[in-house]
């Protein structure tokens, strides 16, 4: 088994293992000293595996309450956040109990935000059953709901006690799904490691090498800025333009695949690149990331400039000048419509 450290404010293991899921009880015990846990799955995920892990969770001896969301992100509301507080409340849960996170990046931003806040804070495990969860949003202690003004307004920093993927529950995803976690995979690739960018265009490694490799990259992003106020920004590649997409599509188009059409859009836009920007292409349309989209510049930039990470007049972008130095800008945020024509004109 793989187990990577994440060096945050409060330290904690990633276990990584084909059949772990096997292993949940063994794993939980091992950190978690509580009488009752809140099993937090949603209703795609409940059928596959949340009996195997509630009943696993109880043979151990935990007291386990089980709390089904709907399956997508309008779950990721301060209605389903007052909901699982609420049933903490009422089920008598104490500091010392915890959530078990089962599910993707929605389960495990609500999850962890409820445990963040109820009783200020007590114990969370990430069980991420998605590949972008996997590699992204269950690594780093972000954890948020919306707000009908934005994404990801109501939030904290709040690292879980352990996060335990197991490369199986994969198997099970839709070809879509499976793709938009490929395209923050793709980004690891970019901006930090030219061996595993390689791989993906040769298909050479399995889904547990890929997710290693990521988490790693992930863990030592992290430890060096585990509140975003620096280095972290370049996991951020391809996201302006993509949440700009995301919302011009009005939600229609994934994250994965506004974020690859976001990083395709910053590549074409870098002058010496444009070799690099055919690789990223060919291996983006690869995993079927599209690479293109029907807005025109001037869309995409009157929504970035509505986006949360515009500060003041200039904006934080990240450039990928040779493969795998992911380097982050500051630009007048005017500049950001030059990349924006630059990288649609191709
Ligand atoms: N998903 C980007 C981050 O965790 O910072």
């Amino acid at each position: 088994m793989e187990k990577i450290e994440i060096g945050t404010s409060r330290t904690y293991e990633i276990h990584i293992e084909e059949g772990l899921l096997g292993r949940v009880a063994e794993e939980c015990s091992a950190v978690l000293k509580s009488e009752k846990l809140l099993l937090l799955t949603d209703s795609n995920v409940a059928p596959l595996y949340a009996d195997a892990v509630h009943n696993a969770l109880e043979a151990a001896g935990y007291v386990v309450h089980d709390c089904v969301i709907p399956a997508g992100e309008e779950s990721k509301s301060t209605e389903q956040y007052l909901r699982v507080v609420s049933t903490l409340a009422k089920k008598g849960f104490s500091r010392s109990d915890a959530i078990i996170a089962l599910g993707g990046g929605v389960v495990g931003d609500l999850a962890g935000f409820c445990a963040s806040s109820y009783l200020r804070g007590i114990p969370f495990v990430q069980i991420p059953t998605t590949l972008l969860a996997c590699v992204d949003s269950s690594v780093g202690g972000k954890t948020a709901v919306n707000l009908p003004e934005g994404k990801n307004l109501l939030g904290a920093f709040y690292q879980p006690r352990l996060v335990l993927i197991d490369p199986l529950t994969l198997k099970t995803l839709i070809p879509a799904v499976y793709a938009d976690g490929m395209a923050e995979v793709i980004k690891y690739g970019m901006i930090r490691d030219p061996e595993l960018f390689d791989a993906l265009e040769k298909r050479s490694w399995t889904d547990t090498q890929i997710i290693n490799r990521c988490v790693t990259i992930k863990s030592e992003v992290v430890a060096a800025d585990e509140f975003d106020n620096g280095c972290r920004l370049l996991l951020n590649y391809g996201h302006t333009i993509g949440h700009a997409i995301e919302h011009c599509s009005r939600f229609e188009i994934s994250h994965g695949s506004a974020v690859a059409i976001g990083m395709s859009v910053m590549a074409h836009a870098e002058e010496d690149e444009a070799t690099l920007a055919k690789r990223l292409d060919a291996v983006l349309q690869s995993y079927h990331l599209p690479t293109s989209c029907a807005f025109c510049a001037e869309e995409l930039y009157r929504a970035a400039m509505a986006d949360k990470k515009r500060r003041n007049q200039m904006l934080h972008i990240i450039t990928v000048p040779t493969l795998g130095n992911g380097t982050i800008i500051t630009i007048p945020v005017e500049e950001l419509y030059t990349y924006l024509r630059k990288g649609l004109s191709v």
